[in-house]
Formats: C-alpha cells, structure tokens, sequence
C-alpha cells in the first residue's frame, strides 16, 4: 500500500555476555566474515552493527525460517565488549536494543559480566534468550557443521548428551537465581515470560539455525507493533563510536532505530557541550553482511532508513560524543529539534 507510509523496521539485536563466551565468534559464524581476526587480541573494543537480511538468515537456518512467515525485513545485530572495563558500551548496545542474545559458555557458565548483562536486560527490560555457546567443546562432541540442534543431539551418545544437559540445566538454574524463569527453548511457549536457552556453537555452527529462527520468531510475534515506523520520518539514532575517516575527517558511527536519515538532512547531535547542529556531508554505509567498525569500504548513499548502522560524515562532529542522541531537523523547528537532544 503506497499511501502508507509507515513499514516494519529491522529489530536491533544486542549480543551480550562476558569475555571470551563467544560473541564475536557467533556474529562471525553468521556473517560467513573473519571479523575475530582482525580485532586486537580478539577482544572487542567498540561496538560493531552487523544487518542481516532475511532472505540470509533463511538460508542458514533452512527449514527453520520459511520467510513468507515473516515480513519483517531482517535482524541488526549490535556486538558489545565482554570485557570487564566496557561496562558504558555494553549499557549502550543494551540500552538501543529491541531483543538481545546473552552468550554464555556453557563450560564457564555464569560470569561477573553475564550477571551484569542480566542487569542491564532487566532494567531496559530487554526481551532475550540464551546462546548456551561451545558445545562442541564438551568431551567426545561429534560435530555435526551447521545441523539445527535437534539432529546433532540425536547423533551423540548418552553421555555427552548427559553432560551437555548438566550444563545447560545449571544455566537455567542460575537464571532462576536471578528471577528469570527459563528453561531449553523448545519448551517455552511464551517467550515474553520464559527465557529460552539455545545450545549453540559458533565454531560449528550447531545451533545457529535454531538460534535465528528463535530471534526471528519472536520479533516476528512480540516485536511487531513496536517495529511500525514511519520510514519517512526525521531520521533517530544513537552514536556508537566517534571515528577518523580518511577523506571525510571526523565522522559518527551511528545506529539509525527511527525514521530515514538523507544525505542532506540537518541534523541535531548532542555534544561534549552543547548539542551540535550540523549539515550531512555524506552517508556512509558498509555493505549488507559487512561489518561497520572493520569495513573499509563504504558506500555512498542518499538515504537510509531504520534500522541500520550509518557511518555520518559532516562538518564540527569533534565534540560528539559516543551515546550520544543523533536527530534529523528536516521541516521540524530547530529549536525543538535542539531541545529534545539536551533532554536526551
Ligand atoms: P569479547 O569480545 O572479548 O568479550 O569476547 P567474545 O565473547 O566476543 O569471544 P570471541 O568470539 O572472541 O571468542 C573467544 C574465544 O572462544 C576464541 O578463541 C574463539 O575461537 C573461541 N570460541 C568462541 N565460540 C566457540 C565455540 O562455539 N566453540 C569453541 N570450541 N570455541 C569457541
Ligand atoms: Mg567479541
């Protein structure tokens, strides 16, 4: 229907969970991409925002997600720093995200940042599931690369099936230590009152396909109304990282949830003093799959709507700061516009 304006946005996903549990590895699994490798010391330092379309995730989890069952246009997820010292960044991709996957490794089980990432769940009060992530690292695995979880558990023995179990219930029982009633997915019915946990590998990418075909299904089913927008609309978003751009100077990377943002919008960002007002230079945005804090290679565009990850190029964004709020000014009065982002 052309004369309505309004369509359904991309759910933000935020990937959370402490050190080492595998978030990355997990982004990475999906993209198909070797992002883990170029991060220093493989710990992730900034928040990246990966979209992946669809017509991706129905590839990958094959007979899990039959995509004329949905009409939402995909999930963009937001990785987050497991690392103790990254407790801003981690609220921030929290704070952003419309649904979130807490990674636990299934060895470890729960961590001081897993308890942190519940917190910071609880009180955006974030709907979330559990990637129970490793399995294949329980003793005498038998991997099975890419198999939904019901088949490669049919294809282990009792005792490994049995240990993997002993994990996976400490899991749920920790998660009821902290008010969460949980239990293994494929028992939930209402995931907006039980936490479903997924036994996922982001080695072997058992579990993956179970995994989108949850966040999908309960997008699908919970997120709906709230993923109505006017893509017409000024342009809203956050700024995740303030960066150095060779040949652009100065730019936000910044996460658009509302609205369409043009290449030459005014826009409002809040700053380390006053909010700066500014005019769009150029719209940068890296390729469908790529991720944003590693893609080099951006590409130029008039207009993006919500939800994605949009590096901003424009003139006087030194005094940006990361988390900050981003707004398009457009036909709204400046004034306004300005008041909201102090308000911010
Ligand atoms: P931070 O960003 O530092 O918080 O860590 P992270 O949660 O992103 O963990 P990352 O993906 O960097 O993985 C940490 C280590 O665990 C790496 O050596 C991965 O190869 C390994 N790893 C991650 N997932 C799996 C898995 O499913 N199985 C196995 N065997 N190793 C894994
Ligand atoms: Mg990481």
């Amino acid at each position: 229907d052309t004369l309505d304006p309004t369509s359904l946005r991309t759910p933000i996903v935020a990937v959370l969970g402490h050190v080492d549990h595998g978030k990355t590895s997990l982004l990475d699994k999906i993209r198909g991409s070797a992002v883990i490798e170029g991060e220093a010391g493989a710990i992730t330092q900034h928040i990246g925002a990966t979209a992946v379309p669809l017509d991706v995730i129905s590839t990958i989890a094959g007979d899990l997600v039959d995509p004329d069952d949905f009409d939402l246009p995909g999930l963009l997820f937001i990785d987050t720093p497991g690392h103790h010292s990254f407790t801003t960044l981690r609220s921030r991709g929290g704070a952003l995200a419309d649904i979130a996957i807490l990674v636990v490794d299934v060895n470890d089980g729960f961590q001081p940042q897993t308890l942190e990432a519940l917190d910071i769940l609880k009180r955006s009060q974030t709907p979330f599931i559990v990637a129970a992530n490793k399995i294949d690292t329980v003793p005498g695995w038998n991997a099975n690369e890419d198999s939904p979880i019901n088949a490669t558990y049919d294809a282990q023995s009792d005792r490994v099936t049995g240990r993997l179990d002993e994990s996976l219930y400490e899991i749920i029982g920790n998660l009821s230590d902290e008010g969460f009633s949980a239990d293994l997915y494929w028992r939930v019915q209402n995931f907006q009152r039980n936490v479903g946990v997924v036994p996922v590998s982001a080695m072997t990418g058992e579990g993956v396909p179970d995994l989108l075909a949850v966040m999908m299904g309960l997008s699908q089913r919970y997120m709906k109304a709230e993923m109505e927008i006017d893509v017409a609309g000024p342009g809203v978003g956050t700024v995740l990282e303030v960066k150095e751009e060779k040949g652009f100077g100065t730019t936000i990377d910044t996460v658009l949830y509302d609205g369409t943002v043009r290449a030459d919008d005014e826009i409002v960002i809040g700053g380390q003093n006053d909010p700066i007002v500014t005019e769009v230079r150029a719209l940068l945005q890296p390729r469908p799959l790529a991720e944003i804090r590693t893609e080099s290679r951006f590409e130029k565009v008039e207009e993006v709507s919500a939800a994605a990850g949009i590096k901003v190029a424009a003139p006087d964004l030194e005094d940006a700061m990361a988390g900050a709020p981003v707004r398009v000014v457009r036909d709204r009065d400046l004034e306004e516009v300005v008041r909201e982002v102090e308000a911010e």
